[in-house]
């Protein structure tokens, strides 16, 4: 895999993209005004418009070509089918198998896992149910009013994100607190809110080893023993995990109990038990309802041919951006407060899976991988960080996120939001060039010198990638085909910059020191 920059169909993307470089979004629009029939595609009810990245369908046609040559058909085969493509640590990718709401078995060594993935949803529903009716109830007989998640990475930001997401679907007698950090502060805050007698302790963790999470845990528990005494903690936490001894040794009880499994990765579990805090904020139906959006995607993913499939155009839409025309990032802005924390999300999922520099045979790669991900939502980011987007350095290109109707109930605030976002998009694609600020500049009455002096300053030299992509409202349903959109979508990259998605080992060398320097 290292050598598929020697690849006749990454040679060809070379040479496309020396003539692509030299073109601006304004010419291609120009030359082609059927160019939003073309590069815009609606499918499972959201519009993806890639009309204003630079390529033409001649680029997505090479594009395409080289997903082939990168059998990347069969490598999507290999992950819905639980080969054990994450080759590092020997394990399948079946986050999928979460959210399989079909009667397809899912094998993993020779064993169907759908059976356990539904017993555990089954749980998790009996679980909720209960806490919202009272029948799970606190050491002294009261219901809970407030949970409070702990973990980190991939047990705590899909957690925030999409109950963030789905705060309009929230059960109003349940408030979530999420505490990831180790320094201590979201911990003191919460607790300093919650009342020991009406709350729910999630420690949610894939390995129950985790330092930030263990030390919150620890100190939570013994904030509830002093309050509440000894046999308090049994009602009062409960776990996600696939470290049963761990959680024995927590004296988690049987019935508090979730388990999750190690082809489940953590930035891709929201979909498991780890949802468990998602499903208590918003209610087990509205959780399945995201499971339902994710499992579309998945159909979408598996079936349609690429020049029609949403994450595959968006992961060699993304590789066109990075290895052909330079991109150093993207950023992604949600027109939506809602969706906050899901360039975040983003963040973990993208940079942790794909910010990788060896192939799957241990060679290092010739070319650049996963940029760095970032964004705010786009208002905000208008009136801080767009300037340098549109006149700056950076080369970036630019995920747009908008809900038609929006998450309040000002339809007009909303309608405001998307003429921002279409305003920008449209100035980040055309830009401003010399005559327009000229003649702007003469219109306000200024001298010849001034306007000299002023035009360079003020031209916009346009020509950013962008995509849009609207869908008709945020709901559990779009939210989890928004998610798996972007999780197949590293998946396609992976495959094309051949490398390992689904390790992170990246990370174990500061934990290792941090241990060590803590006594
Ligand atoms: O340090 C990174 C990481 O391993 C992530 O991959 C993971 O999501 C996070 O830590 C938390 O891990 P755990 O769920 O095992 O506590």
């Amino acid at each position: 895999m290292s050598l598929i920059t020697q690849t006749p169909e990454w040679k060809a993307l070379e040479q496309h993209a020396r003539v692509m470089r030299e073109r601006h979004l304004r010419e291609l629009f120009a030359a082609d005004p059927k160019r939003f029939e073309s590069l815009s595609r609606c499918e499972l009810n959201l519009l993806f418009d890639f009309s204003r990245q630079r390529v033409t369908t001649e680029t997505i046609q090479l594009l395409i070509a080289l997903a082939e040559a990168c059998d990347l058909r069969a490598r999507i085969d290999a992950m819905f089918n639980g080969e054990k493509i994450n080759s590092t640590e020997g394990r399948a990718v079946l986050h999928t198998a979460l959210r399989n709401r079909s009667d397809r078995p899912v094998f993993v060594d020779g064993k169907d896992v759908m059976p356990e993935v539904k017993a555990t949803l089954e749980k998790m529903r009996n679980f909720v149910e209960g806490v919202h009716s009272g029948r799970i109830h606190g050491h002294t007989g009261k219901t809970f009013t407030d949970v409070v998640n702990i973990g980190i990475g991939g047990s705590d930001l899909g957690i925030v994100m999409a109950t963030e997401a789905l705060a309009n679907y929230r059960n109003r007698n349940i408030r979530l607190h999420c505490v990831s950090n180790i320094d201590g502060v979201q911990l003191a805050d919460t607790l300093e809110k919650i009342d020991p007698a009406r709350t729910l302790f999630v420690v949610c963790s894939k390995t129950f080893t985790t330092l930030e999470t263990m030390t919150n845990a620890r100190i939570a528990r013994q904030w509830v023993v002093d309050r509440l005494g000894d046999g308090a903690p049994a009602r009062h936490f409960a776990a996600v995990s696939t470290n049963s001894a761990a959680m024995d040794a927590f004296l988690i009880p049987p019935q508090n109990r979730f388990t999750m499994w190690d082809w489940v990765g953590g930035r891709y579990s929201v979909w498991s038990a780890v949802g468990l805090s998602v499903a208590l904020a918003i209610g087990m139906d509205q959780f399945e309802l995201m499971l339902q959006g994710g499992y579309e995607m998945d159909e979408h993913f598996r079936t349609a041919p690429f020049h029609k499939n949403l994450p595959v155009l968006m992961g060699l839409l993304g590789v066109w951006n990075r290895n052909f025309l330079g991109m150093d990032s993207l950023a992604v802005l949600p027109y939506d407060q809602r969706l906050h924390r899901f360039p975040a999300y983003l963040q973990q999922l993208e940079m942790e899976s794909n910010g990788k520099g060896v192939t799957l045979e241990g060679t290092p790669v010739e070319y650049d991988t996963c940029g760095v991900i970032w964004g705010e939502p786009g208002s905000n980011a208008q009136h801080s960080f767009f300037q340098l987007l549109h006149q700056g350095t950076a080369r970036v290109a630019l995920d747009f996120l908008a809900p038609v109707n929006g998450s309040s109930p000002y339809q007009e605030q909303q309608n405001l939001a998307l003429a921002n976002c279409f305003a920008q998009a449209q100035a980040f694609a055309f830009g401003q060039d010399t005559d327009e600020v000229r003649a702007d500049l003469v219109e306000k009455g200024l001298d010849e010198a001034e306007v000299a002096r002023l035009t360079p300053h003020k031209l916009h030299p346009g020509n950013r990638p962008s995509t849009v992509i609207l869908f008709p409202r945020l709901g559990p349903k779009t939210l989890g085909r928004l998610i798996a959109l972007y999780e197949h979508k590293v998946l396609v990259q992976s495959v094309i910059w051949g490398i390992n998605a689904f390790d992170q080992w990246g990370v174990e060398l500061g934990k290792k020191l941090a241990s060590s320097l803590a006594p």
